[in-house]
């Protein structure tokens, strides 16, 4: 649990009884309770049995988080997207010693590639899929796959400000001698590099491309937001290194599961010794609950055309984004003192029309004069944000989850538009 946990009481809708709720939320709730209660309240927590972890709401709205908006799809979703998996099954390493990836389940693969044709945003015919323990082992793979051994030097890995907080940490936590962080891609001298380019882009929703362009520099595309709910799908990406995956795709984050299309096979070759090395393989029960997750997105889509719109994924997905984006202008402009990435929009080959760009986090800026910190001056009126010096850029600027619960989001836009 992060330090920004909280515990407090609330009232529950289905029980309307005062329950203890652990938070790590973008709120810190108005109704902080009393000392006493909050000593009876952990108290009460205490004694919870570790089987009652259902009765916990666990919210990581400002650090990378699952997509809360896209749980209501999936209630309705029925059976389409359970998988029981009997005692027997799923109890070898190996999927298929035929592929590169040995590891990965056939279904799995077959679904990606099912996946991004139906919606066109990346190019999968040439290219080897690769299973990862979320797209953040994929990245540290192709980190190691892309640096060589023998180098004097570490690999410098860079990407233009403002960058996703986990490029940094994850690329130094281990201290490797093969690659270091380099910082800014913007301000990299050099020919030996790898460029991480996410687009759209964590945290100001950017679309962007690589800013390096050295014979022996390497890009590595981070397309986690490269979806319809997220972005107009403008083209079908056919860099030779993308990676995908279900947190942010359909909302399964704690499922674990995110892929890489590769289109060069001793690179896709080493990205799967590093899987190996780390965790030999990844969890196929993941893969199987994954890969019936994606096949019910694009079944939903196939079914469409019978007229079954209810599990259109996607569309569902980007009204609610759309909602969200409108609710936080309204909201920024009846404040007054904050600013936002002006929308953008583009024709979708997927929906087949003009659409916005509704990023899945809102890069803010406080525009006040005497805020030099906005993170600090949210914090001070409950609003839990992470600061822009986290993503290597001025803290004036703060990266806010939209992908909350209806509930929390509402009371956000409630704070924010207040502030003068
Ligand atoms: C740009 C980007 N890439 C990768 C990830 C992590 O994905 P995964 O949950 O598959 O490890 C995140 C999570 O927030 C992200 O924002």
């Amino acid at each position: 649990m992060s330090p920004r946990s909280r515990s407090y009481s609330s009232s529950t809708s289905s029980t309307s009884r005062t329950t203890t709720i652990t938070v790590s939320s973008l709120l810190i709730s108005n109704s902080t309770p009393a000392p006493r209660s909050r000593a009876r309240a952990a108290r009460r927590r205490e004694r919870r049995p570790p089987g009652n972890q259902q009765l916990l709401r666990i919210r990581l709205l400002t650090s990378t988080t699952g997509t809360r908006p896209c749980l209501r799809p999936w209630r309705e979703t029925g059976d389409a997207a359970e998988l029981v998996i009997p005692g027997w099954q799923t109890m070898s390493y190996f999927s298929d010693i035929s592929n590169v990836c040995w590891f990965m389940e056939p279904l799995f693969d077959q679904q990606v590639r099912r996946l991004h044709r139906t919606v066109g945003n990346a190019a999968v015919d040439g290219y080897h899929v690769l299973v990862g323990t979320g797209s953040t082992q994929l990245f540290m793979a192709a980190l190691y796959a892309l640096s060589p051994a023998d180098a004097d030097q570490p690999m410098s890995v860079v990407s233009t400000a403002p960058y996703y907080s986990s490029y940094p940490a994850v690329t130094d936590f281990l201290r490797s001698s093969l690659f270091r962080w380099a910082g800014d891609a913007n301000s990299f001298v050099g020919d030996a590099y790898i460029e991480l380019v996410c687009s759209p882009n964590n945290p100001d929703g950017a679309i962007r491309d690589a800013v390096l362009s050295s014979g022996a520099g390497k890009a590595v595309h981070d397309l986690a937001y490269y979806w319809p709910q997220y972005t107009p799908i403008t083209r079908r990406a056919d860099h030779d290194i993308m990676l995908f995956t279900v947190s942010k795709s359909t909302g399964h984050a704690g499922t674990r599961i995110g892929w890489a299309l590769v289109k060069d096979r001793e690179v896709a070759r080493r990205m799967t010794k590093f899987v190996e090395l780390n965790t030999i393989g990844v969890s196929k029960d993941s893969q199987l609950r994954a890969a019936k997750v994606l096949r019910a997105v694009s079944d939903g889509y196939a079914a469409a055309a019978g007229g079954a719109t209810r599990h259109r994924l996607f569309d569902f997905g980007r009204r609610k984004m759309v909602e969200r984006w409108r609710m936080l202008r309204q909201a920024a402009a009846a404040s007054g003192i904050f600013s936002l990435p002006e929308e953008t929009s583009g024709r979708c080959n997927f929906a087949n029309e003009t659409a916005a760009n509704n990023p899945a986090f809102a890069w803010l800026r406080c525009d006040r004069e005497d805020v030099e910190d906005c993170a600090g001056f949210l914090r001070g009126h409950k609003i839990l944000t992470r600061s822009g010096n986290q993503f290597g850029a001025d803290p004036r600027y703060v990266r806010v989850s939209m992908l909350d619960r209806d509930d929390a989001y509402d009371i956000f836009i409630s704070r924010l538009a207040s502030l003068k």
